[in-house]
């Protein structure tokens, strides 16, 4: 895994750029088409002010609004956010209700700006065990958008990569049960074709914030090559300048997808 600060490559900007000189650099250069994000650190970022968890989700939904417009200035085609894993139910019941109407509050919130912007948001998950005003929310913004053609905006929401990769060999089992494909051609293609959102090329990218070196359940079969890039910043910490850096830092790796 590559980590900020220890590719030596041309492309890992100098640290005194600011976020103007960091998005005409990247913009010189081919940007990468998908993005994906794990947001994570809202809770030490609360903890660490001495206030509660729910504040660093509030800050975090401004994180993402900033993130978002970064990605629409750098013409990203698209960006993953994974906002919220099948694993985080298991969070304290406030915990997860606050995020739950935060999430609500801000997908009404962000419609007006959607259209103007040209995004088009759609859904990464499931949409069974999600409160119904939520679902709702997320159903009526991505139809709302669906003919949006910049920007796509992936919300991974009741996601997981695992759960993802069952449904996908469900639907392939069913193809066989009814006869219409044989066990043994069954290919990468197929399963990635049974995948949630099968149109979207894989990650170039994938970010995550606040140091953790794991994937958590994120995108396990798309992110076969993606190159990685991990900072310590906190995620209701991580500015557009943030993001320019590690498209800078991508856009000086050579990618060899297991070749040499
Ligand atoms: C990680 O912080 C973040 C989440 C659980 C996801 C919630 C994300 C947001 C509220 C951002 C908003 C996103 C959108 C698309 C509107 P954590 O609680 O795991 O932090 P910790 O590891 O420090 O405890």
């Amino acid at each position: 895994m590559a980590v900020k600060g220890t590719s030596a490559r041309a492309g890992a900007a100098p640290a005194e750029l600011g976020e103007a000189e960091l998005l005409a650099r990247v913009r010189a250069h081919r940007v990468p088409e998908h993005v994906a994000i794990i947001m994570d650190g809202n809770g030490r970022w609360a903890t660490r002010r001495g206030l509660p968890r729910v504040a660093g989700h509030r800050e975090g939904v401004k994180a993402a609004r900033t993130i978002i417009r970064a990605a629409d200035t750098l013409g990203l085609r698209f960006l993953t956010l994974y906002a919220f894993s099948t694993e985080n139910w298991s969070r304290p019941e406030d915990e997860v209700s606050t995020l739950m109407s935060l999430l609500e509050r801000a997908i009404h919130s962000e419609l007006p700006e959607l259209m103007a912007r040209n995004v088009r948001l759609r859904l990464l998950g499931h949409t069974r065990g999600v409160p119904a005003g939520v679902r709702r929310g997320i159903e009526h913004v991505a139809h709302e958008t669906r003919n949006n053609t910049g920007l796509t905006l992936l919300m991974a929401f009741n996601y997981g990569g695992r759960d993802e990769i069952v449904d996908a060999v469900r639907a392939l089992a069913r193809r066989v049960q009814a006869g219409e494909l044989g066990p043994e051609e069954i290919s990468e293609a197929h399963v990635a074709q049974a995948l949630y959102a099968a149109d979207v090329p894989d990650p170039d990218l994938l970010i995550r914030t606040s140091g953790e070196m794991r994937v958590s359940n994120f995108l396990l079969w798309q992110i076969a090559y993606t190159e990685f890039w991990v900072t310590p910043t906190l995620w209701p910490d991580f500015g557009a300048a943030d993001l320019y850096r590690a498209v800078a830092d991508f856009q000086g790796r050579t990618r060899r997808f297991g070749g040499v």
